[in-house]
């Protein structure tokens, strides 16, 4: 069997990680989750003092990014790496709402994009990886061999992201959940640099009416079929 790239893009929760997990341990490749490296660049910004409600300096960000260094430590409890930022894990950190709120705003600096596209390459130089995201399928690997584009309506994706958040023990309202949800869509869409859109040769995959069962075969299904 060769090894290929699979890039899946979409709109946010709409359980992209969930079947790119699934997907990278049926095939024994390597699973990166982006979005986490954009929330540890985001929480990096907010210990900093360089985003607030009050504003966002996103050129001092820019100076000091050569200061973040990004790791992954794989955890053998959840099966993915947690994030590691300069050194210190937290994951569970940048996935708070705190984070949520600012990391769009985050994304769209060119210099944050460039730093953590380059190293998005360099994990995949080797194939053999499922990496998910907004640009993956246009920007970091333009060339993978399978592309999905995830797509669900924001009532099924903020539920979802919802019942996340309570279980954690989060402290939020439904109301809170889909407009940071349906917020993030909006700048991740229309942001100047790599905007989510869907590859021309993505397949789109709309999950809102569909278990995780019949995700995962249907995807697995494909990526068998070119590997
Ligand atoms: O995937 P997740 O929802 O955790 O991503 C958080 C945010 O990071 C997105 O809303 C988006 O603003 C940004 N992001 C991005 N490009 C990626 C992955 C995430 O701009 N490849």
């Amino acid at each position: 069997m060769h090894k290929i790239t699979i890039a899946i893009d979409g709109f946010s929760s709409t359980g992209k990680s969930t079947i790119a997990k699934q997907l990278a341990a049926a095939l024994g490749y390597i699973y990166v989750d982006t979005g986490a490296m954009y929330r540890a660049v985001t929480l990096y910004a907010l210990h900093h003092g360089l985003i607030s409600e009050d504003g966002f300096k996103a050129s001092e960000l820019c100076l000091k990014l050569k200061d973040i260094q990004l790791g992954f430590l794989p955890n053998e409890q959840t099966g993915r790496s947690d994030m590691l930022l300069n050194g210190k894990n937290v994951e569970t950190e940048i996935r708070t709402m705190q984070v949520s709120r600012f990391v769009s705003q985050v994304a769209t600096v060119k210099a944050v994009r460039e730093k953590l596209v380059a190293i998005q390459q360099e994990m995949g130089k080797a194939k053999g990886i499922v990496m998910d995201g907004r640009d993956i399928g246009t920007v970091v690997f333009p060339h993978a061999e399978l592309k999905l584009f995830m797509t669900a309506s924001a009532d099924a994706r903020a539920t979802r992201r919802y019942r996340e958040l309570l279980e954690r023990g989060d402290n939020i309202t439904y109301g809170e959940v889909l407009e940071n949800v349906q917020k993030r869509d909006y700048i991740d869409s229309n942001r100047e640099e790599s905007p989510l859109r869907r590859a021309d040769d993505a397949i789109l995959f709309d999950n809102s009416d569909m278990g995780l069962k019949e995700q995962f075969e249907r995807i697995y299904n494909l990526a068998i079929r070119i590997i």
